[in-house]
């Protein structure tokens, strides 16, 4: 059971002859095990920057990333990553992609193999194993990354906009495929999105960050996620009122922010 811990978490972009720009200001989260924990904010709020920080890509200029209380340093197999465009090997089918992770572990062909299709499964790719990349749709190019990020059995799964380039249909069944992922794989799940809807029905927590500099607004905890795990259907839950309600709430803080900005 790991925990990732931000403490005080600043960030700033230097810029050549200028002060830097404060991008992310004292930022302090935890991500458990069971998190499914979305962040949502206006463009340019920092989220990518503070996915980078979590996955030691980017050290913080001031502030702490600890694992279990162990310093991060950089970039580790517990904490897999997948973003939006995420470049599979086009030479390779989309098992020897998956199974890739798995020879840098030094694991043995049959057990790769036999792996990865366990993997492909879970994304519901049971059958594409033997496709070549250029034969899979975009949705199934970025289950068969999920799938990826998986093969290092990671702790965390950190995920920026994975769902943004996909179009309306498919982004909502992969949204319930993330679920499900959350639920079989046992990791912590931290994803940025600009979708609020989306932010809410995949969130357990949900963190909205203010633009210049990045801040936590807030952090709400929603079951919406996990009544859809239970059983209820994805369009039962997201036309409940009480769905509607925080939705609405949360579009609110994204916007009084603009307006903010505008005053
Ligand atoms: N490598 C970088 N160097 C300098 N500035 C950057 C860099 N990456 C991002 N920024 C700036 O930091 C701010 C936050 O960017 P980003 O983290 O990408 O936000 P978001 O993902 O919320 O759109 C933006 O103003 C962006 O221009
Ligand atoms: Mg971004």
């Amino acid at each position: 059971m790991s925990t990732l811990h931000l403490d005080h978490v600043s960030l700033v972009y230097d810029q050549r002859g200028q002060a830097g720009h404060l991008v992310l200001d004292g930022i302090s989260r935890e991500l458990g095990p069971d998190d499914f924990v979305t962040i949502v904010g206006r463009s340019g709020s920092g989220k990518t920057s503070l996915l980078n920080i979590a996955a030691g890509f980017v050290a913080p200029t001031r502030g702490r990333v600890s694992l279990d209380g162990q310093p991060v340093k950089g970039p580790g197999a517990d904490r897999a990553v997948v973003f939006q465009d995420d470049a599979l090997f086009p030479w390779l089918s989309a098992r020897e992609n998956v199974a890739f992770a798995l020879k840098l572990q030094g694991i043995s062909k049959a057990e790769r193999a036999a792996r990865a299709d366990g993997l492909l499964e879970a994304v519901g790719l049971a059958r594409a194993g033997n496709k070549a990349i250029w034969q899979l749709s975009g949705g199934m190019r970025q289950r068969v990354g999920i799938a990826r990020a998986l093969a290092a059995d990671p702790r965390f799964l950190l995920m920026d906009e994975p769902l943004g380039a996909l179009d309306a249909m498919t982004r909502e069944r992969m949204q319930e495929l993330l679920l499900d992922v959350w639920r079989k794989s046992g990791a912590g799940v931290l994803l940025i999105t600009h979708g609020i809807e989306e932010a809410l029905f995949l969130g357990s927590r949900v963190v909205v960050l203010s633009a210049n500099p990045g801040r936590v607004v807030a952090d709400l905890s929603f079951d919406f996620g996990r009544r859809f795990l239970a059983g209820e259907a994805a369009r039962s839950v997201k036309s409940d009122p009480q769905f509607i309600a925080a939705r609405e709430h949360l579009r609110d803080l994204i916007d009084e922010e603009q307006q903010d900005i505008a005053a």
